[in-house]
């Protein structure tokens, strides 16, 4: 196999940023990410809603004067009148939430693709939209539902597959946080003032947190939801967005699985787990723990397996997706950079003229607009105090 970068293509993949400027916490990680394996090189940004600030941030991210832009627009607009030699490849997305659609859909059409954060936008229309878009123009997806790009997850999911877990019966997903304990209301806070308002959100606890759980059970277990009971509370005093729930999932007749979502619970970081219940073993991970997937059958003792890819339990997905020996933990960058290597096979496949496989490891579009429908059928659902609610697939 070539050394080239990106081979056949023999060139970094040029990425454009927007979101990111001031406080911003996930434009500085797409930025990490995307660059880490020397794959790509942020060429260009549009950093914030302010122009001024945009072009202010640019620096901070080794962007040149001349390719720092004040919009979206204005960032599309001088891109494409650029030789194509020297023009970005890809846009990602870190913005608010309400902003993803627009930007997305400019960016598509303008002919580039796109690796946006979730949600994926804040309605059904919007993202069936997208998902239409992105057929019609052949450009690639991405959504950093970036946990699934762990080695262990990656781990747990070829398992099932291969059935080692046997038949898949049921499966809870839980995240937990509590940045919101104790919280006095600052009209201006440094970052996020867009995550309260119910307009720039969407939703709130469910959106943030609840839909990377539920993308992370249909990735690991690759079942499909059928039909959502969802019960919501604000416990935030003066709050007008969900910041605790939990969601009764089925998966047609047998299957069944569960959510919970919270912000409020005291001294809770980042506290995404994930377990499956198999008829041959059970599986637990845990995302504050993530070099390590406890396996547990009957009558046999615990087994943890660890991020050791020299190891012969260790199956091929899982050893794709280290960089470095066991013992030395990888993490959240490293797995969001996992979600962009898978892109940019795609990408340069889809630059040279290849053909692309229909599945993709990392989550897209489609898994997107899946996100969206849980949101609103969520929603749906806790309007109707836990009313089951059908999760359709689109077409
Ligand atoms: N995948 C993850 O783990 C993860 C983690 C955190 C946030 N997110 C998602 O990432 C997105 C951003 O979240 P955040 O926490 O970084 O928000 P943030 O408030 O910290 O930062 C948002 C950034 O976007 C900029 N911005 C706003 N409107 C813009 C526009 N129209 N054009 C250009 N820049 C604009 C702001 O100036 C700011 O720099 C959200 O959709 C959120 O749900 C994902």
């Amino acid at each position: 196999m070539s050394e080239a970068i990106n081979h056949p293509l023999n060139r970094k993949l040029r990425m454009a940023l927007v979101g990111g400027a001031g406080a911003a916490f996930i434009g500085r990680v797409h930025a990490t990410a995307a660059q880490l394996d020397s794959r790509a090189e942020l060429v260009a940004g549009a950093l914030s809603s302010n122009p001024e600030k945009s072009r202010a941030a640019a620096p901070s991210f080794g962007i040149a004067e001349d390719r720092a832009y004040g919009s979206i627009s204005e960032l599309i607009d001088a891109e494409l009148a650029l030789p194509a030699d020297q023009r970005i490849d890809f846009v990602s997305i870190a913005t608010p939430n309400f902003t993803h659609f627009g930007i997305a859909k400019a960016s598509l059409e303008a002919g580039f693709n796109v690796l946006c954060d979730k949600p994926m936008t804040t309605n059904v229309p919007d993202a069936d939209e997208l998902v239409r878009i992105v057929r019609e123009t052949g450009a690639v997806f991405a959504l950093t539902h970036n946990y699934t790009g762990y080695p262990m997850i990656r781990q747990a999911r070829e398992m099932i597959a291969n059935g080692e877990l046997g038949e898949i019966q049921a499966v809870r997903s839980n995240y937990i946080q509590g940045w919101m304990c104790g919280l006095k209301p600052d009209p201006n806070p440094p970052r996020g003032a867009w995550k309260t308002d119910p307009a720039k959100a969407g939703s709130g606890s469910l959106g943030d947190v609840g839909t990377h759980a539920y993308n992370l059970i249909c990735y690991v277990t690759g079942l499909t939801a059928t039909e959502v009971s969802a019960n919501m509370r604000i416990y935030q005093p003066g709050g007008k967005l969900d910041d605790y729930g939990q969601a009764t999932i089925a998966f047609g007749e047998r299957q069944l699985g569960t959510i919970t979502f919270s912000q409020i619970s005291h001294g809770r970081l980042n506290d995404l787990t994930l377990e499956v219940d198999g008829t041959k073993a059970s599986l637990l991970w845990r995302q504050e723990q993530p070099n390590e997937l406890i396996v547990r059958k009957t009558g046999e003792a615990t087994q943890i397996y660890e991020r050791h890819p020299a190891a012969a339990y260790i199956n091929d997905s899982c050893r794709a997706a280290c960089r470095i020996a066991g013992g030395h933990p990888e993490g959240f960058f490293e797995a969001f950079a996992n979600i962009y290597n898978a892109a940019f096979d795609d990408m340069v496949i889809r630059a040279t003229g290849g053909t692309r496989a229909e599945a993709n490891l990392y989550p897209n579009v489609l898994d997107g607009a899946k996100g969206v429908r849980f949101v609103e059928a969520c929603q749906a659902s806790n309007d109707e105090r836990g009313g089951w609610k059908p999760l359709k697939e689109r077409d």
